[in-house]
């Protein structure tokens, strides 16, 4: 299929380019009303979206199943970002350079077109970014990096005052308290990020975060690509961690497409559930 991608929904047996496939799918959300939450994940066919890293200290999407052809679909999900989502342990795996990639969209080349086309839709040069944390354990220089664009630190209303003043003094970010623990309860995140304006905003943190933000109504959208292989393992990660969701959580089938290019000798579907 080279280039191109299968559409097995909602059109069954149309090719699509895979370069823009996610480009365009915002678009015809209202301008005003509430912001619109969406997530992205990876994952095998046995569910893992992360496995313990060579140094067994952290956890890594494994090299089995991460490709370029969805890490492109990632940044074009992040183009269209006002905001991002992000978590205290990505900055912290940052200080300890551990992280492969910085907060997209991406600086290579290959993501010219992508910071063209936000600066064609009118859109600053890079979405601005939340940071959930409970333990306000985030390395301070680990925020440098991102001076250009406005940072937030979302907690609960119980957060420790001290860690606060220090992550928010001198204008480095701007604090939002949600909820009336440590942690975030997102029931009440698109109210305070609709005052801000934030019309996208993309979830790019893992289990935990989509839980908060899946038990606290606050997610739309999910886009989830499945590489057909198994890896097994006893520790790892799966896109959904925290107590079980009662209800369950319903979320449609918007749209599917087969990849049979990567990941080599199995390809992946992605698919797109919610609203
Ligand atoms: N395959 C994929 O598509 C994919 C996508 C995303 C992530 N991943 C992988 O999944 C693994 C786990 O990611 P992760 O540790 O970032 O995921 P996570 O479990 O969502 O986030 C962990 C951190 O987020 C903060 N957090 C989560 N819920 C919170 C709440 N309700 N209130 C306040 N803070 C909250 C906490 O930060 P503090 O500790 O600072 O309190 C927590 O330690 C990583 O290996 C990552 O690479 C894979």
């Amino acid at each position: 299929m080279g280039d191109q991608v299968l559409e097995l929904f909602p059109h069954p047996g149309q090719r699509r380019d895979l370069k823009n496939l996610y480009l365009d799918q915002l678009a015809s959300l209202p301008e005003d009303g509430p912001p619109f939450i969406y997530s992205n994940y990876i994952a095998s066919l046995d569910g893992r979206i992360a496995l313990p890293a060579a140094d067994r200290h952290s956890h890594q999407v494994p090299p089995a199943i991460a490709n370029d052809r969805d890490w492109r679909l990632f940044q074009e999900l992040a183009a269209q970002a006002d905001l991002l989502i992000t978590s205290g342990r990505y900055f912290r795996q940052a200080a300890d350079a551990e992280t492969q990639s910085e907060l997209p969209v991406g600086q290579a080349r290959e993501f010219d077109d992508l910071r063209a086309w936000r600066r064609d839709q009118g859109l600053r040069p890079q979405p601005d970014i939340a940071v959930f944390s409970a333990s306000l354990d985030i390395p301070l220089q680990t925020l440098e990096h991102y001076r250009d664009r406005r940072l937030f630190l979302i907690t609960g209303k119980q957060a420790d005052s001290d860690k606060l003043a220090e992550l928010t003094g001198d204008g480095r970010m701007e604090h939002i308290a949600c909820g009336d623990g440590a942690a975030v309860d997102a029931s009440g995140l698109k109210r305070h990020l609709q005052a801000l304006a934030y019309r996208r905003v993309y979830a790019i943190a893992g289990p935990s975060v989509l839980h908060t933000l899946v038990s606290g109504n606050a997610l739309d959208r999910l886009y989830h690509t499945t590489a057909h292989c198994l890896l097994g393992g006893k520790e790892f990660d799966t896109f959904v961690w925290g107590e079980a969701l009662q209800p369950a959580v319903a979320l449609p089938l918007l749209a599917m497409y087969l990849d049979t290019e990567a990941p080599p000798g199995c390809g992946q579907t992605m698919a797109v559930y919610g609203r």
